[in-house]
Order: C-alpha cells, then sequence, then structure tokens
C-alpha cells in the first residue's frame, strides 16, 4: 500500500477530522500513558499537541501527515521560530535549550502509528520538513527527546549531528540540532 506525504494547510476541508485522527495516535505513542485525571490528560495534550492544530494558521507552524488512503499513519508538527513560540508556550524542554535556538530556530515532533513504525515512512516526513523549512530559508531545526530513548539513532541518521544533554530536576533531556542549508 502507498503511503502519501501531505502538508495539512489551515484551510484543509476535512482539518478536523484530521486533527482527531492526529490526537489518536498523539495518545497512542505517548511516554505518558496513564493520566490520573481527564484534566491532566487534557493539560498534557494542550502542551504537546494543542498549539500545533489550533494555531497553524500562521506561518510559523508546520503540520505534515502519512496517510494511507484516508487514514492517518503519522504525523509531524513543528514551529519554525522557537524563541516566538516560546512566548506562548513556554516548557522546559524549550526554556533548558534557549541559548541554543538562535542557530537551530525550528523544532519539531514527530509520532508515526505503533503499527506503522519501522517502516521508513517517519524520515519521509522529516525530509519533507526539512525541506519546508530550507524553502522559508531557516537555518537551522532541532527537537528534543531523552539520550536513552530509541529514536535517537533514528534522528542521528536523519542528520540531526549537534546533540547536547542537560539536566532539568532528575531528569535528562537531549538537545538534537540539524543545520540548514
Ligand atoms: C521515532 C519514529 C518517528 C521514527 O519513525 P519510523 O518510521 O518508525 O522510522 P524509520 O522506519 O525511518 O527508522 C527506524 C528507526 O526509528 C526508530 N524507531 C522505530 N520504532 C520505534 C519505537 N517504537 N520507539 C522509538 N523509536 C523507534 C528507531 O531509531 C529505528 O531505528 P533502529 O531500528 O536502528 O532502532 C517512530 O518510530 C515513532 O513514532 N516512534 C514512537 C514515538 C517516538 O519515539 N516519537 C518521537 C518522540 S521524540
Amino acid at each position: 500500500m502507498s503511503t502519501d506525504i501531505i502538508q495539512v494547510l489551515p484551510d484543509k476541508s476535512n482539518r478536523l477530522d484530521l486533527c482527531n485522527q492526529i490526537e489518536t495516535i498523539f495518545f497512542q505513542t505517548s511516554s505518558v500513558q496513564h493520566f490520573p485525571s481527564e484534566q491532566a490528560r487534557m493539560i498534557f495534550k494542550d502542551r504537546w499537541l494543542t498549539p500545533y492544530l489550533s494555531a497553524a494558521t500562521t506561518e510559523f507552524y508546520s503540520l505534515w501527515v502519512a496517510m494511507e488512503e484516508s487514514r492517518i499513519v503519522g504525523y509531524l508538527t513543528g514551529h519554525s521560530n522557537t524563541l516566538r513560540f516560546r512566548a506562548d508556550h513556554e516548557h522546559i524542554s524549550l526554556s533548558l535549550f534557549a541559548d541554543l535556538h538562535d542557530d537551530f530556530p525550528a523544532h519539531l515532533h514527530i509520532n508515526m502509528a505503533p503499527h506503522q513504525q519501522g517502516k521508513g515512512v517517519g524520515a519521509s516526513l522529516i525530509q519533507a520538513y526539512l525541506k519546508e523549512l530550507q524553502s522559508k530559508k531557516i537555518g537551522g531545526v532541532h527537537l528534543v527527546t531523552g539520550p536513552k530513548a530509541r529514536n535517537t539513532s533514528f534522528y542521528r541518521r536523519q542528520g540531526f549531528s549537534t546533540e547536547c544533554i542537560r539536566t532539568s530536576g532528575s531528569v535528562d533531556l537531549l538537545f538534537m540540532g540539524q543545520k540548514l542549508d
């Protein structure tokens, strides 16, 4: 079955349906699987997903999906100006690496549905986003993950070669950056 990589622009007619499918994958793949309350679940979603789905009307937000027929099997959310993003959505994974955002201004989040992982589709989503950033003359992009996460080898293969580990409380976070031409 062929997989299409599609940019979801703000005026896409079935955007609401697509956002609901993205939310399903977000919770399937989230590092947190059990929430003490529905409110805690919503706070988590509003931190990591909602800004990218609801505010995608500006030039800074990006939303890419991988589709098989009419089903989303993975998505990538991004913002091309992390300094600006932080003005409304501050979080430790951003503030901890604030000094690196001039060199790597854009950031991204990516998740593939569980049955779709390891098939090479995540790489296509990343490459589509990198091309979009290059066309906008953005000089660099980054993401934050855990230093022991399995996905680090994936990001290294996609060209995220600048690495920086910092600690917040008892948690180690890994910044992975890539300069763009
Ligand atoms: C990380 C991820 C986006 C990569 O997309 P993909 O299409 O699976 O990746 P590819 O098939 O191109 O490459 C395979 C690599 O993906 C990563 N990967 C595959 N399955 C994974 C999983 N369940 N969890 C974490 N990373 C995984 C590994 O680095 C793997 O390389 P390896 O086999 O050498 O370990 C996708 O696997 C995923 O969504 N994983 C779970 C959630 C996650 O880690 N999201 C990123 C949060 S920062």
